[in-house]
C-alpha cells in the first residue's frame, strides 16, 4: 500500500516560553548568589537621547532584571551628549566595582562614532559581547560575552532539539549585532552549529532562490514581511529577527507587531517558525540576563 506524504506539522518556537524557563534558571542562581550573602549581579543601561524604540528595548531590559532579581541602573543622557561625556561616563562604569556589566543601547546619535564608544568599553563588562575582543574570541570559538540575539537564537535551536549538522543555513542580513556573527556560529563546530553557511545582504544576487534553498532561514534584514513563502524550502525552520510596528486596524492600539517574515503564509510552509512578537525578541534579553550573570560569577570567584 502506498501513503500519502504527509508535511510536518509546523512548530511555534516560543521564545517567550523558553526564555521564561531560562530566567527561571537565573533567578535561581541569583537566589543562591543572596542566600550567600554575595552581592547580586549589576547591569547597567546606557540611554542616549530619545529615541523611542531605544526606550522600550532599555525598559524592557529593566523589567527583566528585576523578575530575576538582578540589580538595574539607566543612565539617561541627553540626545545633545558629546562623544566625549560619553566616553567619559563609559570610563567611570568601566572603573565602578559596583557595575558587573553594561551596554550603550544603540543606534547613538549621529554625531557620537558608534564604534570608538564601543571600543571603549572594558571587554570583561561588555555583556553586549559588541567590544572587538569578545567578537574576536566568539570568531575563534574561544569563550566570551556572546552577543544577545545570536545566543539566544542558538539557544531557542537547543532547547527545540533542531537538527543543524550538515543543514543548509541562509542568513539574510549582515549587521554586527546579529547576521554577521550568527553566520559564524551557525558555521563553527558545535552543536547547534556545523551547518553550511550562506550570508546574503543587499548586494547578493539570487536572494530569493537561495534563500528557497535554506533548511535553516534567519532573517535579520530590516524590512517588513521580506520573506515570503515563494522564498521559503518546504518544512524549513524559520528564524525571525525582525520587529516592525505598524499601523493596524484590527488592534486596540491602532499598531501591531510584525517580523521581517510573512509569518501568515510562510508558517504554513516551514516546519518551526518563530512567531513575532514572542519568537527571537525575549531570548534575547534572557541572553543579556546570562551574560551579566556570568559577569557577576566571574567577578565574586564563583563557577
Ligand atoms: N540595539 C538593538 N539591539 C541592541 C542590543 O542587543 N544591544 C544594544 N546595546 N543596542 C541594541
Amino acid at each position: 500500500m502506498r501513503l500519502k506524504l504527509i508535511h510536518n506539522i509546523m512548530v511555534l518556537l516560543d521564545g517567550k516560553k523558553t526564555a521564561k524557563s531560562l530566567k527561571d534558571e537565573i533567578a535561581k542562581d541569583v537566589v543562591q548568589m543572596i542566600d550567600n550573602e554575595i552581592e547580586a549581579p549589576h547591569l547597567v543601561a546606557i540611554l542616549v537621547g530619545d529615541d523611542p524604540a531605544s526606550q522600550t528595548y532599555v525598559s524592557a531590559k529593566e523589567k527583566a532584571c528585576q523578575s530575576v532579581g538582578i540589580t538595574s541602573s539607566i543612565y539617561r543622557l541627553p540626545s545633545k551628549t558629546t562623544e566625549e561625556e560619553l566616553l567619559q561616563t563609559v570610563d567611570f562604569l568601566n572603573n565602578d566595582k559596583e557595575v558587573d556589566g553594561f551596554i550603550v543601547q544603540l543606534p547613538l546619535p549621529k554625531h557620537i562614532n558608534e564604534q570608538r564608544i564601543i571600543e571603549s568599553i572594558d571587554p570583561a563588562k561588555d555583556v553586549d559581547g559588541f567590544h572587538p575582543v569578545n567578537v574576536g574570541k566568539m570568531a575563534l570559538g574561544i569563550d566570551a560575552y556572546l552577543p544577545a540575539t545570536p545566543a539566544g537564537i542558538i539557544e531557542l535551536l537547543k532547547r527545540y532539539d533542531i537538527e543543524t549538522e550538515g543543514k543548509h543555513c541562509v542568513v539574510l542580513g549582515r549587521s554586527n549585532i546579529v547576521g554577521s556573527p550568527i553566520s559564524i556560529m551557525m558555521g563553527q563546530k558545535k552543536n547547534p552549529g556545523n551547518s553550511t553557511v550562506t550570508l546574503c545582504h543587499s548586494k547578493t544576487k539570487n536572494i530569493k532562490q537561495i534563500a528557497a534553498s535554506a533548511d535553516i532561514l534567519i532573517v535579520a534584514i530590516g524590512k517588513p514581511e521580506f520573506v515570503t513563502a515563494d522564498m521559503v524550502k518546504p518544512d524549513a525552520v524559520v528564524i525571525d529577527v525582525g520587529i516592525h510596528r505598524v499601523p493596524s486596524k484590527k488592534t486596540k492600539s491602532g499598531f501591531k507587531l510584525i517580523g521581517d517574515v510573512k509569518f501568515d503564509e510562510v508558517s504554513k510552509k516551514a516546519s518551526y517558525i518563530t512567531p513575532v512578537p514572542g519568537g527571537v525578541g525575549p531570548m534575547t534579553i534572557a541572553g543579556l540576563l546570562a551574560n551579566t550573570l556570568k559577569a557577576a560569577k566571574i567577578n565574586r570567584g564563583i563557577n
